[in-house]
């Protein structure tokens, strides 16, 4: 059969490159090419993000585009993984798009493809026991020449209903992939050639999976793997690994989870720790279950256990009710903790979340932007106040690649998750370097090769 090549592209995340590869995989094996010429390809899959207002708006405008394609040339095309509700509504009756497919249906994806190619068009419901355990991972971004790091999920889903977010209703319940598929794969990966692996979920701290019997009951004596207990085995399975995880929240961070990342070497010193608001009244509204000083506790003990550990946050902007006392509440966090990086947001209502359906959106665009920019330009200087500490040191760097800005530099990341750019010397990508760190700016550290 002809009209078999497809082209991926990511609207999202860290989870969404992960599904891509995910969906490369089920793809091969069902005899389709990964194309890397969009305009050369059959099928077009976007992987879509609705987690925040922009992603969709990026979505649309792209999908604009595809329509002139469409005319000029048969294609199919289909909308997959994070699409809200509104996508799908706008989508449904324009001749675009062949296929919606949600996250846990992209085994589907050949089906959706042959039935849309007889004129059908095709969407698949929500399920929510898929973790896609036997599936192994298949690199789909071909122009992408780092075969070094990757991204493998181990839970899927999300059961903490914040507020603002349309994850648990995109992506469904939680649940946990078993370990021994994990470790398995982590082990191929390995053996494949890759130095680097992040373990993803929506909340990785909450990870947990039990041991069933023949009749889907509790294994006797019981067999419980948590976070910790799976962190613990990989390091020791890939010990020539690099291991890093994402996303913590700080609701669930346990004391095991950071005892084990300081007794492993290959575990990484950064844990990403999304606060979203530094204040008590708006964290309660969000439905974070934690409050300022909990957090600050945890960030303290964090230091304690691994004094070199970075932490990077996410923090929302403009949240509903929130005042210019809630503003500063964030903003005397932030100087408290000085954070290494971390991302930013204004507010964006998502459609069928709480805070759209029970909150008001009533803080205004100009005061959220001008928060916003208050709370980037503090980040900026405690990035560049962070990098100062990395001044003179010799680090461990696992170079990725040659660096955009300059050829003659190779470009890696430190065990901190922060980017080194050094001189290029014999090494290879893929290697690690030792680097003595001789200056920085507030988002990269420049360094010499250490002999
Ligand atoms: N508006 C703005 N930012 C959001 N995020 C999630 N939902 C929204 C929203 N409705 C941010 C949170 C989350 C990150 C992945 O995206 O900070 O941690
Ligand atoms: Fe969304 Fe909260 Fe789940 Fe993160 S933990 S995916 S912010 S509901």
């Amino acid at each position: 059969m002809k009209n078999k090549n497809f082209y991926i592209e990511n609207y999202g995340c860290q989870m969404n490159i992960s599904d891509s590869d995910i969906i490369t995989s089920i793809l091969l094996n069902n005899g389709f090419f990964l194309s890397k010429n969009l305009e050369k390809s059959d099928i077009i899959l976007l992987n879509a993000c609705s987690i925040r207002e922009k992603a969709e708006f990026t979505l649309k405008k792209r999908l604009e585009q595809l329509k002139f394609l469409k005319k000029k040339k048969r294609i199919w095309i289909g909308i997959i993984g994070c699409f809200s509700k509104t996508i799908k509504n706008f989508f449904i009756h324009q001749k675009i798009v062949d296929f919606f497919v949600k996250p846990d249906s992209y085994r589907e994806i050949p089906n959706f493809i042959y039935s849309s190619m007889e004129g059908k068009q095709y969407f698949s419901t929500v399920k929510n026991n898929e973790t896609y355990a036997d599936i192994s991972l298949i690199n789909s971004n071909k122009q992408n020449h780092n075969k070094i790091t990757t991204f493998l999920s181990i839970t899927r889903g999300c059961n903490n209903m914040c507020t603002f977010c349309i994850v648990p209703f995109t992506r469904g319940r939680e649940r946990s992939r078993d370990p021994y598929s994990i470790i398995k794969e982590c082990k191929r990966l390995y053996q494949n050639g890759y130095k680097e692996i992040t373990l993803l979920g929506q909340n990785v701290d909450s990870y947990v999976w039990e041991e069933k019997n023949e009749e889907n009951k509790p294994k006797k004596p019981k067999n419980i793997v948590e976070f910790s207990k799976l962190l613990d085995l990989i390091a020791q399975e890939v010990p020539f690994m690099r291991i890093r995880f994402s996303t913590s929240n700080p609701h669930d961070m346990s004391n095991e989870v950071l005892k084990v990342i300081s007794k492993h070497e290959n575990i990484c010193k950064h844990i990403h720790l999304p606060v979203q608001s530094g204040s008590n009244k708006i964290l309660k509204l969000m439905n974070r279950k934690y409050t300022r000083e909990k957090y600050l506790l945890l960030v303290k003990q964090i230091k304690d256990i691994i004094p070199e550990c970075s932490i990077s946050h996410d923090i929302i902007s403009g949240f509903c009710n929130e005042n210019e006392e809630d503003h500063q509440d964030t903003i005397n966090l932030m100087n408290e903790i000085k954070y290494n990086y971390g991302y930013m947001f204004s507010y964006s209502p998502r459609p069928g979340t709480y805070a759209y359906r029970k909150l008001k959106d009533n803080v205004p665009e100009h005061i959220k932007k001008n928060r916003l920019r208050e709370i980037i330009d503090l980040q900026r200087n405690h990035s560049f106040y962070r990098m100062q500490e990395h001044l003179g040191k010799i680090e461990e760097v696992l170079i990725e690649g040659v660096s955009k800005k300059n050829n003659q530099y190779w470009y890696g990341r430190n065990t901190q998750n922060l980017v080194v750019v050094f001189p290029k010397e014999s090494l290879n990508i893929g290697d690690i370097s030792y680097v003595k760190i001789i200056d920085t700016t507030s988002a990269t550290l420049i360094g010499k090769p250490y002999k």
